[in-house]
């Protein structure tokens, strides 16, 4: 049985044999933390995309799309905070020269010490049958100490984070006696703030050149947008307005495949109420979110809430559904009550009127926002790293399969005529014009056939339809469906409605 960290390595090097996700640049050695969507990565992605827009924004008459540029007017960057505050705390160790983020170091740390408490409620669990999970973990005396452990250190980290207390950072990482993964040692430098934004310059001219920025975020274009999208869209309040684009960061970590990109994209919705409404509204978005991921048939048990303590200084509440990836429960995607602080700070900065008159209550108001905003790419990797699976089979053999959710699923059939003679061929590419107008089809006729269903199996096809001599004779063909590998013989002039209702 693979451990996570294998079974993490599998997973990538299973995106690339297969033409998901191949390395930014890859022919002169990559480039780190950017990666390349391959011919099924894409149809992936554009799948959860669509999924996405369909549920925010065709099946919610008051939210509407739009589509904002990746360049937007400095002073926009000023007015969000990203120019201040958008920082992340680094550190390097002397040794390795290498260089991380210090609220991660501390963040891993914390993470070992809920690992060792797992560890010990684990083995009384095998133990003691029934067990009862939570008197063990407060009579446990090594739990006890763990938990109280973990806690306090939480607690400072919290303080320090939100302080900006550099100074403490360093020495929470010293006290801690966390060392440096490439070299072992303790030798750091002091915690330095790095802004995340990537800037460049605008013009043709580079002395009358302006520094702007690559968006950081998607949502700064729909705030900046709010007045045109009200006056033109006939919204009333509660509305929302929905964008899926690029977003880049520069990130001081790279690390776990695309989880954190350098160039990502985001699927964000702001979601405009009446000032006093938002924590409903929140709720309403946490319960519908948390739907959306459980709608694609994804075990409930690999998603929770972290309710967020500490606030930003513009959110009065914030939670993130975590996902379990195979390096744990980590940020899928983040909801946030932002209050009224973007419009108001675009309003400061623009000198522009942000207001809503609510006809109503005959009032006028800028209204409060609540943020729903998740990663496409992370969103990918929970998809395919749920979906990848190797099986034994009956017959003492082994398939890999991704059991991707159908309606996301690339290539929806693959068309296999059993030999290529005898006229299969011919007859499967009569089937495979038949079906190509609805689905995205693959056409295959090399090889022995268990070994195609494998390879549709490895790229997650749900459906395979076979043609073989009966077809000749009656016009029926088998289906055969990935996860039960059970065949079925359907007329096939049928195929276009079977599938669909399947889907
Ligand atoms: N507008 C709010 C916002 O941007 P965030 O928590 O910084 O909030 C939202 O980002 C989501 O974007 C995250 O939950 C995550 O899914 C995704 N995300 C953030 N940084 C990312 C990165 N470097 N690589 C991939 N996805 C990222």
């Amino acid at each position: 049985m693979a451990n996570n960290e294998d079974l993490f390595k599998q997973i990538i090097s299973h995106a690339k044999e297969y033409g998901y996700i191949f390395p930014s640049s890859e022919i002169y050695d990559g480039l780190s933390a950017v990666y390349d969507y391959a011919q099924y990565g894409v149809e992936l992605k554009n799948n959860i995309k669509q999924y996405w827009w369909k549920s925010m924004v065709q099946m919610h008459e008051n939210i509407v799309g739009i589509d904002s540029a990746i360049f937007m007017h400095p002073s926009i960057w000023k007015a969000s905070g990203h120019v201040d505050a958008f920082n992340d705390p680094l550190i390097d160790n002397k040794d390795s020269k290498k260089r991380y983020r210090a609220d991660v170091l501390i963040e891993d740390h914390i993470a070992k010490i809920e690992e060792k408490i797992e560890k010990e409620v684990e083995k009384a669990r095998k133990k003691f049958n029934p067990f009862d999970e939570v008197l063990f973990r407060e009579t446990n005396g090594r739990v006890k100490e763990y938990t109280e452990k973990k806690a306090g250190i939480e607690r400072r980290f919290a303080q320090m984070m939100t302080d900006n207390d550099l100074a403490g950072l360093k020495t929470l990482i010293e006290e801690l006696g966390i060392v440096c993964p490439v070299s072992g040692s303790r030798n750091w430098t002091d915690v330095r703030q790095f802004n995340l934004m990537f800037s460049t310059k605008i013009g043709s001219l580079s002395d009358g050149a302006d520094t702007i920025y690559l968006r950081p975020e998607t949502a700064q274009g729909i705030f900046v947008n709010f007045l045109n999208v009200y006056k033109t869209g006939r919204v009333k309040v509660p509305f929302g307005i929905a964008q899926i684009g690029k977003a880049f960061r520069n990130e001081i970590v790279a690390r776990q495949f695309i989880f954190r990109m350098r160039e990502f994209e985001q699927m964000e919705m702001q979601f405009f109420v009446r000032p006093g409404e938002e924590l409903k509204w929140f709720n309403y978005w946490k319960e519908e979110r948390m739907k959306w991921h459980l709608s694609l048939g994804m075990e409930p048990r690999d998603y929770r809430f972290h309710d967020h303590d500490k606030l930003a200084h513009y959110a009065n509440a914030a939670t993130d559904i975590e996902f379990m990836f195979p390096f744990g429960f980590k940020e899928l995607e983040g909801i946030h009550s932002r209050t009224d602080y973007d419009l108001k700070q675009h309003e400061q900065y623009s000198g522009k009127k942000l207001r809503y008159f609510d006809p109503e209550t005959n009032e006028t108001y800028i209204p409060y926002v609540v943020e729903t905003s998740i990663g496409v790419d992370r969103m990918f990797l929970a998809v395919f790293s749920h979906a990848y699976a190797m099986e034994k089979l009956e017959d003492g053999s082994e398939r890999t399969v991704l059991r991707l959710p159908a309606r996301l699923a690339p290539v929806k059939v693959a068309v296999l005529p059993l030999v290529r003679k005898d006229n299969l061929p011919e007859k499967g590419r009569e089937i495979m014009d038949m079906l190509k107008p609805n689905f995205l089809c693959q056409y295959d006729d090399k090889d022995a056939i268990g070994r195609r269903y494998r390879r549709q199996d490895a790229i997650g096809t749900p459906w395979c339809v076979t043609i073989d001599n009966q077809t000749l004779e009656d016009n029926t063909v088998t289906l055969r469906e990935r996860d039960s590998m059970q065949q079925e013989r359907v007329p096939a002039a049928q195929l276009n409605t079977i599938i669909a209702v399947k889907l």
